[in-house]
C-alpha cells in the first residue's frame, strides 16, 4: 500500500476505534501509559510532546507532572480520536491537541524538553522520518520516551492461528519493534544517545472470552476484524471459543501482556 493511503486507512480505523478504545476491556494502555511518564520522572514545568496520543493515556498523567507551568501538547493522524480525547481533558489548562501526522511535525526545532510515543512507532510507514522529527523538535539533552509491545502472549498466537488463512497486505512494522535490539538501532541512526529499554508485563483479565473479542475492537487488532465478511467474523469467533476456552481459569481469561519502554537522549 503506498505510505499516504497507509496512513489515511490507519487513521480510519482509529477513527472507528476512538470511541472505545481505552475503556472498560483494553484499559490496559493506562497502565502502560503510567508506568513510562514515571520512567520519565518529568519535572515541573517541563514541555511535553505527546506523539500517536490516541485518547490521551500518557497526556493526563503527564500534565499532571508537569503542573500548571508546564505544556503539554497531544498529536493523533486520527480526528476522532483528537475529538473524543479534548472532550476527556477539556479541564486540563496545560494541554493542546492537534491533528498531524508523526512524520511532518509542524514545530520548530529544539521545542520541547521530552517527546512520547506510546504503542505508535510501529504504525508509521516511515518510521525514520519520524525519528527524525522527534530528534529536530526535542531541545538539547531531551528526552525521548517510547513504548513497544514486546513478545505475543498465547491469545495473540491463538488469534493469529485462527486467523492466518486470510491474506493481510497491511502488516506493520510491529514484530520489527519487539526486539530492542532493532530500536535501539534504529534509535541511534536517528542520532539518540543513553538509549535503554526496561521490560514491563500486565497479567490483565478479562471476565469472558467475549470480553476479550469486543476489546479487539476497540483497538488495531480491529483493522483485521474490519476485512472479514459477517459469517467468517463468525466463524472466526467460534474458533477463538473452542481454542481459548480450555485457558479460561475461575476469574476469566488472563492476557500476559508484554510490553517495553525505551529511552533516550537527544546529545547536548
Ligand atoms: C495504539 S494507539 C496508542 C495511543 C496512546 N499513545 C496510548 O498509549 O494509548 C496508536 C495511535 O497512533 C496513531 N497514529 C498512527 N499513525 C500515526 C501517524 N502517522 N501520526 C500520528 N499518529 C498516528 C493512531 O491514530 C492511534 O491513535
Amino acid at each position: 500500500m503506498e505510505p499516504q493511503a497507509y496512513k489515511n486507512w490507519i487513521a480510519g480505523v482509529f477513527d472507528r476505534s476512538a470511541e472505545s478504545y481505552g475503556s472498560k476491556h483494553s484499559n490496559f494502555f493506562t497502565y502502560f501509559a503510567k508506568n513510562l511518564v514515571k520512567l520519565a520522572a518529568l519535572p515541573k514545568s517541563a514541555s511535553v510532546l505527546d506523539v500517536a496520543t490516541g485518547r490521551g493515556a500518557i497526556l493526563k498523567h503527564a500534565a499532571e507532572a508537569v503542573g500548571s507551568q508546564g505544556k503539554v501538547i497531544g498529536i493523533d493522524i486520527s480526528p476522532n480520536m483528537i475529538t473524543q480525547t479534548s472532550k476527556d481533558l477539556k479541564d486540563y489548562p496545560n494541554i493542546t491537541l492537534l491533528c498531524a501526522d508523526a512524520e511532518n511535525l509542524e514545530f520548530t526545532e529544539n521545542s520541547f524538553d521530552y517527546v512520547f510515543c506510546g504503542f505508535g512507532v510501529f504504525f508509521f510507514p516511515n518510521v525514520s522520518r519520524a525519528l527524525q522529527e522527534f530528534f529536530r523538535v526535542l531541545k538539547p539533552g531531551g528526552k525521548l520516551l517510547i513504548s513497544t509491545w514486546g513478545k505475543d502472549d498465547y491469545c495473540d498466537e491463538i488469534f493469529q492461528d485462527c486467523y492466518n488463512h486470510i491474506e493481510d497486505d497491511t502488516k506493520t512494522l510491529l514484530h520489527h519493534f519487539e526486539n530492542p535490539e532493532f530500536i535501539f538501532n534504529i534509535l541511534s541512526k536517528s542520532g539518540f544517545t543513553e538509549i535503554e529499554t526496561v521490560p514491563d508485563e500486565l497479567d490483565y483479565v478479562y471476565p469472558t472470552i467475549d470480553d476479550w473479542f469486543s476489546s479487539l475492537w476497540s483497538h488495531a487488532r480491529r483493522a483485521k476484524l474490519e476485512k472479514l465478511p459477517p459469517t467468517q467474523l463468525t466463524k472466526l469467533k467460534e474458533q477463538l471459543n473452542i481454542k481459548l476456552g480450555p485457558h479460561v481459569k475461575s476469574d476469566g481469561l488472563h492476557e500476559l501482556l508484554h510490553a517495553y519502554y525505551t529511552h533516550a537522549s537527544k546529545p547536548v
